[in-house]
């Protein structure tokens, strides 16, 4: 009998493997280019960590278990909890800022379909300890640079701020509970169900309206900013975090970002968020075409931390693979064995042993394992695209060996110590 794979996950195969490490590997190096250095947290967490202020949206889809002690534990559906647990109980009094990056699985129970999986991989960075706008910029910058780097062309950044209408409802003493379960209902996308909430808040018609102005804006920044001002007359502190977002957007003008849309429509679908927020979209993905989220957000003190300002984003690893593909960016990757040893028979299987031994010490070569004949293991060599066989025969006796460049077919002898030097170059 055979076993299917759960569904939502992924198995990947040799060649996938090797251009995901190969991003992967691309993405650490811009991540450690601005100066963030590696955490890890574990697989699982207690679940009370993700219940905590992570939004319903998140906590519907966790995947959750009890232990065989009885505690309930999730598997996590992010590391942004994560890393604030780690930060709080390990790094409270490192110097400031911290910046710390990730690269791991997360598991969501959702219902999968192209770009959506349950268990996914995430990279993605903090930096704690500055609320500066050019700190909150720089993570911003941070993502750009990433998918620069990787060459990804048709994406498009998005920036905006769950402040603005928190502070909105903040003053018309709607308490924070209330204002992540609208937040969730925005970013669900639910018009109707919206208005009805804010009607049962006991917001008057104007407010609503605003509010339903408010979040439609989306475009150019400064067009967006004078809309808004409009809209928000009177609103002291909404006003104040819309300057306070100019004041990231001309940070992040002097990183070099000007192509971006300023969207104030943007709500996260998790509660931690308290001003700046972004989203990235590569255009051709279709449905799920979200392939980094991230913001300013607060959540040490949930933790039993001391207040710090913290910001943040993730990239979905597995839509950026998507979406490079959908680019037609070339994905290459550490190619496999191009040197194969094959012995002229059993007699000198040791000798072939000992020489694989001696050019892995600068090349990658594989050793014929299957005792076959040389004619066998030249096809096989030539079926996995070897460039070069060196045959092990009665040659090793005058310290010497053939090596045969596959693509020619031309075959030469060759001394064993010359051999090494040879391959390598
Ligand atoms: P998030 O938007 O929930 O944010 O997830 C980040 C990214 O993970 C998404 O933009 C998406 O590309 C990817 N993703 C989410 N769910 C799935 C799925 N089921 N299958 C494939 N990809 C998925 C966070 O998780 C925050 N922790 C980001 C953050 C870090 N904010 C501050 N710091």
């Amino acid at each position: 009998m055979k076993y299917s794979r759960p569904r939502g996950t992924r198995d990947f195969l040799p060649e996938e493997m090797a251009a995901r490490r190969s991003v992967e590997q691309r993405m650490r190096r811009v991540f450690v280019r601005f100066g963030y250095a590696e955490v890890a947290t574990p697989t699982f967490e207690h679940l009370e960590l993700i219940t905590a202020k992570s939004g319903e949206e998140i906590v519907a889809h966790l995947y959750h278990f009890k232990d065989k002690g009885g505690r309930d534990l999730a598997l996590r559906p992010e590391l942004t909890a994560p890393v604030m647990r780690l930060y709080v109980n390990e790094l409270q009094s490192s110097p400031k800022p911290l910046r710390l990056y990730y690269f791991g699985n997360c598991f969501r129970y959702e219902r999968p379909q192209a770009g959506r999986y349950r268990e996914f991989w995430q990279a993605g960075v903090e930096l704690i300890g500055s609320s500066s706008p050019e700190a909150q910029a720089e993570v911003i910058a941070l993502a750009k640079a990433v998918l620069d780097e990787l060459g990804l062309r048709n994406y498009e950044l998005h920036v905006g701020s769950v402040g603005v209408l928190r502070k909105f409802l903040e003053e018309r003493g709607i308490a924070e509970g209330e204002q992540c379960r609208i937040m969730g209902i925005i970013d669900k996308g639910d018009e109707e169900q919206l208005e009805e909430e804010l009607l049962k808040l006991g917001l008057s018609e104007e407010d609503r309206s605003a509010i339903a102005g408010v979040l439609e804006l989306k475009g150019e920044r400064s067009a967006v900013v004078s809309r808004a001002e409009e809209l928000l007359a009177g609103r002291e502190a909404a006003l104040n975090e819309l300057r306070e977002l100019e004041g990231i957007l001309d940070a992040l003008e002097s990183f070099g970002v000007r192509e971006y849309t300023l969207n104030l429509g943007i709500a996260r679908g998790l509660d931690y968020y308290t001003g700046m927020v972004f989203e990235i979209y590569a255009s051709k993905l279709g449905a799920e075409k979200q392939i980094c989220g991230g913001g300013s957000y607060s959540l040490a003190e949930t933790f039993g931390g001391k207040p710090v300002a913290t910001s943040g984003f993730a990239f979905g690893f597995d839509r950026i693979m998507l979406a490079l593909e959908k680019d037609g960016v070339e994905l290459g990757g550490e190619e496999g064995a191009k040197i194969m040893v094959i012995p002229f028979g059993e007699e000198y299987l040791d000798r072939a042993i000992e020489i694989s031994a001696l050019l892995r010490r600068s090349v990658a070569c594989e050793l014929e394992v299957m005792r076959r004949k040389v004619k066998k293991a030249l096809s096989y060599a030539s079926s996995k695209g070897i460039d070069y066989v060196v045959l092990v025969g009665e040659e090793t006796e005058r310290g010497r060996v053939l090596l045969k460049d596959m693509r020619s077919g031309e075959q030469r002898e060759v001394d064993i110590e010359e051999l090494e030097r040879e391959l390598a170059g």
